[in-house]
C-alpha cells in the first residue's frame, strides 16, 4: 500500500480512531480539531473520549510519529472529514461544521486530491462540499470539470466496538461523479476488511439515514405498543414474547422514548428533505419523544399518593452500560419528573458516572434502599443482577424491561 499523506478534521468519536488507524497502518496522518485541549491531549499519545483500546492505538499512532495533531489543516493526498452533522431549531440539519471544515481545507486542496465526507448527512451534503469548494478554489476547476474527487462514506459504526468494525463492516462509497467513487472506493480497500460498495454520493446518504430511521421506525412500534398495553393493563413484555413466536414476527423491545446522536437525529434529516412524503419516520420520532413523557406522566400518577416521595431512577444513559447522555430519553424522564414535583426526593442512579450537576447520582443500593418508587430506566448490567426481593413493597415502573 502506498503511503498517502493524510487530513482528518474532527478528532472525536468517529475522527480519531479513523486517523490513528490508518496511522498504524503506514500513512502520515495530519489530525485536525478545533478544541485545543484535543489537540494537546492527542500530542501526548493520550484521549479524550471513552473507547475500549482506542488508547494503545493512539498512543502507538503518535509515538510512531505517523499521527500529529494540530489546529490547522496541511496539504495532503486526501482529506476525511468527521465533524459533527446536529439538528438546529425546528429539527432542521445544522450544517454549519461541515462548512467550517470544508472552508478550513479549501487553501490546501490540490489537483488529484480526495475528499471524503464521513459525517453522516442530509442529501446533497457532499455536492455541497464539492461545490464550496469549486467556488473557494476556481483554479480547481478546468472546463466546468472539477479536478479533485469528492466522496461521501457514511461511518456505521457500534460506540464500544468502533476499532474492530471501522475494519471489518461493508462500507458504503459514493462519489459525486463515478471517478470519485472509485478513487474512494480503493482507498477504503486498503484497510477495510468487509465489502466496499460503491454508489453515488446522494444514495450513500440516504442509506445511511436509512439504516438509522429504519431501527427508530422499528422501536417506535414497540414503544406505541407499549402505550396501548399500559391503556389496556396488559404486560407488554408477555405481549412482544408471545407475538415474536410468529415465524415472521420480530418486534423490538420498548424502552423510556429512543436516544443518542444517531437514531434520534438522523431521521429528520430525511424529514427536513422531503417532509410530504416522509409521513411514517416523522411519526416515528414523535411517538419515541412521546413515550418519555407518557413514562414521567405514569410516574407522577403513582406519586401523587405519597406526601414527599422518595423516586429512585434507575439510568441517566441513552443506552445500557455507557455514560453517554447525548438525547438521552431516561436523562429527560428524570428532569422532567424533578421538574413537575419538586416535593418529591429523586435519587438518580447512573453507575457510569461519578456525578451529574443538577441530579443526586447515589449508588443503587442506597436508591433501592430508600425509595417508595422505582423507575427501570435503562437496563444497565448491575440493575440486571440486583436482588428482585428489594423491590417488594416499591412501586416499580419499568420502562425498559429491567425486571421482567
Ligand atoms: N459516534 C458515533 O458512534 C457515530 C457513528 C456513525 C456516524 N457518526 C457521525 O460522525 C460524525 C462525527 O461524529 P462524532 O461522534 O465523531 O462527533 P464528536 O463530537 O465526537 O467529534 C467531532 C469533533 O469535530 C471537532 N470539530 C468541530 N468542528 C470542527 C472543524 N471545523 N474542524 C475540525 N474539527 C472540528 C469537534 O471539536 C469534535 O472533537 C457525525 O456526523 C456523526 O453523526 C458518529
Amino acid at each position: 500500500m502506498n503511503t498517502q499523506r493524510i487530513c482528518v478534521m474532527g478528532l472525536g468519536y468517529i475522527g480519531l480512531p479513523t486517523a490513528s488507524l490508518l496511522a498504524t497502518k503506514g500513512h502520515k496522518v495530519h489530525g485536525v480539531d478545533v478544541r485545543s485541549d484535543v489537540v494537546d491531549t492527542i500530542n501526548r499519545g493520550s484521549i479524550h473520549i471513552v473507547e475500549p483500546e482506542l488508547d494503545v492505538l493512539v498512543r502507538s499512532a503518535v509515538h510512531s510519529g505517523n499521527l500529529v495533531a494540530s489546529l490547522e489543516p496541511a496539504e495532503a493526498d486526501l482529506f476525511v472529514l468527521a465533524v459533527p452533522t446536529p439538528f438546529a431549531e425546528g429539527h432542521v440539519p445544522d450544517l454549519s461544521y461541515v462548512d467550517a471544515a470544508t472552508e478550513s481545507i479549501a487553501p490546501y486542496v490540490r489537483a488529484g486530491n480526495l475528499v471524503i465526507l464521513e459525517s453522516t448527512s442530509p442529501v446533497g451534503t457532499t455536492e455541497r462540499v464539492a461545490e464550496r469548494l469549486s467556488a473557494l478554489r476556481p483554479d480547481l476547476v478546468e472546463d466546468g470539470r472539477r479536478t479533485f474527487h469528492v466522496a461521501h462514506c457514511p461511518e456505521r459504526v457500534l460506540p464500544g466496538h468502533i476499532l474492530r468494525e471501522l475494519v471489518d463492516n461493508d462500507r458504503i462509497v459514493g462519489g459525486v461523479d463515478p471517478a470519485s467513487a472509485e478513487v474512494a472506493a480503493a482507498f477504503y480497500r486498503t484497510f477495510v476488511s468487509g465489502e466496499v460498495l460503491v454508489t453515488n454520493a446522494r444514495t450513500a446518504e440516504l442509506a445511511k439515514l436509512t439504516e438509522n430511521s429504519f431501527r427508530d421506525v422499528n422501536i417506535a412500534f414497540a414503544n406505541e405498543l407499549s402505550m396501548v398495553c399500559g391503556t389496556l393493563d396488559i404486560d407488554v413484555w408477555e405481549v412482544i414474547a408471545l407475538a415474536n413466536r410468529h415465524p415472521r414476527v420480530q418486534i423490538l423491545n420498548p424502552g423510556p422514548g429512543v436516544g443518542g446522536h444517531c437514531l434520534a437525529v438522523d431521521p429528520w434529516f430525511i424529514v427536513s428533505s422531503a417532509s410530504d412524503e416522509a409521513r411514517l419516520i416523522r411519526t416515528a420520532r414523535e411517538v419515541n419523544v412521546a413515550k418519555e413523557d407518557w413514562v414521567v406522566r405514569r410516574v407522577l400518577d403513582r406519586a401523587e399518593r405519597f406526601r414527599k416521595p422518595v423516586i429512585a431512577c434507575l439510568g441517566l444513559a441513552y443506552k445500557p452500560d455507557i455514560d453517554d447522555l447525548r438525547e438521552s430519553p431516561a436523562l429527560h424522564v428524570t428532569r422532567s419528573i424533578i421538574e413537575a414535583m419538586p416535593e418529591a426526593e429523586v435519587l438518580a442512579v447512573e453507575p457510569n458516572l461519578r456525578e451529574l450537576e443538577g441530579f443526586d447520582v447515589v449508588p443503587l443500593e442506597e436508591a433501592i434502599g430508600r425509595a417508595d418508587i422505582v423507575v427501570g430506566l435503562v437496563a444497565h448490567t448491575p440493575f440486571k443482577r440486583m436482588d428482585r426481593s428489594r423491590l417488594q413493597e416499591k412501586v416499580v415502573i419499568d420502562a425498559c424491561g429491567l425486571f421482567r
